[in-house]
């Protein structure tokens, strides 16, 4: 069986002290979980993190990369950068990217394909919002949205991570039911096998008010390979109750 991979989003949080003390922690709690473990944390304190996570089973994420591979793009980071840092996934594609800078699903696609290039793993975001759902619009709009990553990437789609995260179940604290997300992962994971023949080794994860609560029952789905967290996940006894759970 393949390890369940749990990944916190620490999305704009975060400190020098608070970094350490939430690291701190989880290196201490931690063990030698059964699943991998990801940290996503802001771009400033990736060299702080890969620090403090050196050597141990935590792995480091970032949360956006350039579409871009170097050059005049002012603010912008480079996967190479990333890379250089420790970085082993980079988040692409989020809601809060398409919501509030406007990112489409060419540029997420064009990101991912950036981040596979400079040897990072891709955690593409889906998710659909809730006048979407109510619309009963969710499959379409999930399907388009990796459709594009598949388009882009080819062959490759088999090497990214996909995150099902529907926009209104995050940080609202109303996951998604086991059902809803399981019926979502499972029309992804049919999508992805039409157009590879490794994508029963995609990594689908659930995100949306995962917590401690409700992690064992959503990761008790057949297509639901892990998590990406964020509120739990500046919480180190919830993130590491999450982690006991896919373990
Ligand atoms: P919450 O776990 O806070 O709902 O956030 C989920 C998320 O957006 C992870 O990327």
């Amino acid at each position: 069986m393949k390890k369940k991979l749990i990944a916190g989003n620490w999305k704009m949080n975060g400190s020098l002290a608070a970094n350490e003390a939430l690291l701190k922690a989880l290196l201490a709690g931690v063990g030698q979980p059964a699943c991998q473990v990801a940290v996503c944390v802001p771009a400033v304190y990736l060299a702080q993190c890969q620090a403090l996570l050196a050597g141990g089973v935590i792995e480091l994420g970032a949360q956006d990369v350039s579409a871009h591979e170097s050059g005049a793009y002012t603010g912008e980071i480079a996967p190479a950068m990333l890379k250089e840092f420790g970085a082993r996934y980079v988040i692409v594609g989020h809601s809060e990217r398409r919501q509030y800078h406007g990112e489409t699903d060419e540029l997420v696609a064009a990101k991912a394909q950036r981040a596979l290039s400079a040897g990072i793993t891709p955690i593409v975001c889906v998710g659909e919002t809730l006048a979407e759902r109510e619309a009963g619009h969710t499959e379409e709009v999930v399907k388009r949205q990796l459709a594009a990553v598949i388009h882009t990437n080819g062959h490759c789609i088999s090497e990214v991570v996909v995150a099902y995260e529907p926009v209104w179940a995050i940080g609202t604290g109303l996951s998604a039911t086991a059902e809803q997300a399981q019926q979502v992962h499972a029309v992804l994971r049919a999508q992805l096998k039409a157009a590879s023949p490794n994508a029963d080794r995609i990594p689908l994860l659930y995100g949306g008010s995962m917590n401690a609560a409700n992690a064992k029952s959503l990761l008790a789905q057949a297509d639901i390979d892990g998590g990406l967290i964020g509120g739990a996940a500046l919480k180190a006894p919830d993130f590491l109750t999450i982690i006991a759970a896919a373990s």
